[in-house]
């Protein structure tokens, strides 16, 4: 028996029909603007998010560079929670690269509340501080344990940042979780901001791709930046073929993997009702021990910190994956 792989749905295999996809796709130089199925992947995903144009990239983690690179100018700050994927897990790429420091508010399951971000910007700061430039919002949150932010305080969020001139990028890596979840709107839950990443390869299974989405204009600058940063791609209509396909037939199955972590929770003793997409967060004795132990029967689970043991279903997990994780996981948790 394959393990049952609960570490992140970043795992996960593309199925024969999106091999046929890709192996099927017409395919030209993108560098050059002449993939054809990489066009119809960025329109489609612009028309879903409600936005102007996009920009396919090999991953978040860039997408995420790029959005922040196009609202944050050399020795401005982007603000986010603490537990951000930008902040926390992009390796102080947008230091590196763009020059741009952050500070953080401390947030519970990653939600969103706009009182702890009107306390930390200092836009316009004068020569003495660091001037925030631009906020960040992460949705689904990845480390919160899939927390779908309240529509309430991202448009709270929204407003602090117009009424202050800062721009506003939205890490929608698991949208689609949140789209699913509530049924509200693509194109609703990327409303307002002024760059929005979303990924491929998560949920929605496409073996590699993410894709940055905003108005024409920044995705003029957008392109220029991803060459310069080495990720111009050739025929990489192979790569988007696997993005639409999942588009097509991976999103609405996104509730199983939902109902899947529920179950996952309420069996291993977590609040089910604190588990709102496909991410389950356990606060355990010693993660580590617990992650080597299943290990050893088949279940690979993430251990994030000394106590934060995270799982994660999708694509690849079905309901006896679940059945055999909950075997091995009840005892050890
Ligand atoms: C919320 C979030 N944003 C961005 C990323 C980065 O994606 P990638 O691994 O494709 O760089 C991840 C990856 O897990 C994520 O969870």
């Amino acid at each position: 028996m394959n393990p049952v792989d609960l570490r992140s749905d970043t795992v996960t295999r593309p199925t024969p029909d999106m091999r046929a996809a890709m192996a099927s796709a017409e395919v030209g130089d993108d560098v050059y603007g002449e993939d054809p199925t990489v066009t119809a992947l960025e329109q489609r995903v612009a028309e879903l998010l409600g936005l102007e144009a996009a920009l396919f990239v090999p991953s978040g983690s860039l997408g995420n560079q790029l959005g922040v690179r196009l609202l944050v100018r050399p020795g401005q700050e982007l603000v986010c929670d603490s537990l951000a994927h930008v902040a926390r897990a992009e390796l102080g790429a947008a230091a590196v690269f763009s020059g741009v420091t952050f500070r953080t508010w401390p947030a519970t399951r990653g939600r969103l509340d706009v009182e702890a971000v009107r306390g930390l910007i200092s836009p316009d700061a004068g020569p003495y501080l660091v001037s925030t430039a631009a906020i960040e919002v992460e949705n689904t949150h990845n480390f919160g344990g899939g927390t779908v932010q309240p529509p309430n305080q991202v448009a709270a969020v929204q407003e602090l940042a117009r009424s202050h001139g800062l721009g506003l990028h939205l890490d929608g890596a698991r949208l689609w979780n949140a789209h699913v979840a509530t049924g509200t709107p693509l194109s609703e839950l990327a409303g307002g901001f002024d760059t929005v990443s979303v990924c491929l390869s998560k949920g929605l299974g496409a073996p590699v791709g993410s894709v940055l989405a905003s108005t024409a204009e920044r995705i003029v600058e957008a392109r220029v930046w991803r060459k310069r940063y080495g990720a111009g791609m050739r025929q990489a209509g192979i790569l988007a073929a696997a993005g639409l396909y999942a588009l097509e037939h991976h999103l609405d199955r996104l509730a199983d993997d939902h109902a899947r972590a529920k179950r996952l929770a309420e069996a291993l003793g977590a609040d089910p009702v604190a588990v709102e997409t496909n991410i389950v967060v356990l606060d355990v004795r010693d993660a580590a021990s617990v992650a080597v132990g299943a290990a050893e029967d088949g279940v690979l689970v993430s251990a994030l910190g000394p106590r934060f043991l995270r799982l994660v279903t999708h694509l690849d997990i079905d309901d006896d994956g679940i059945d055999h994780a909950i075997k091995v996981l009840q005892p050890l948790v």
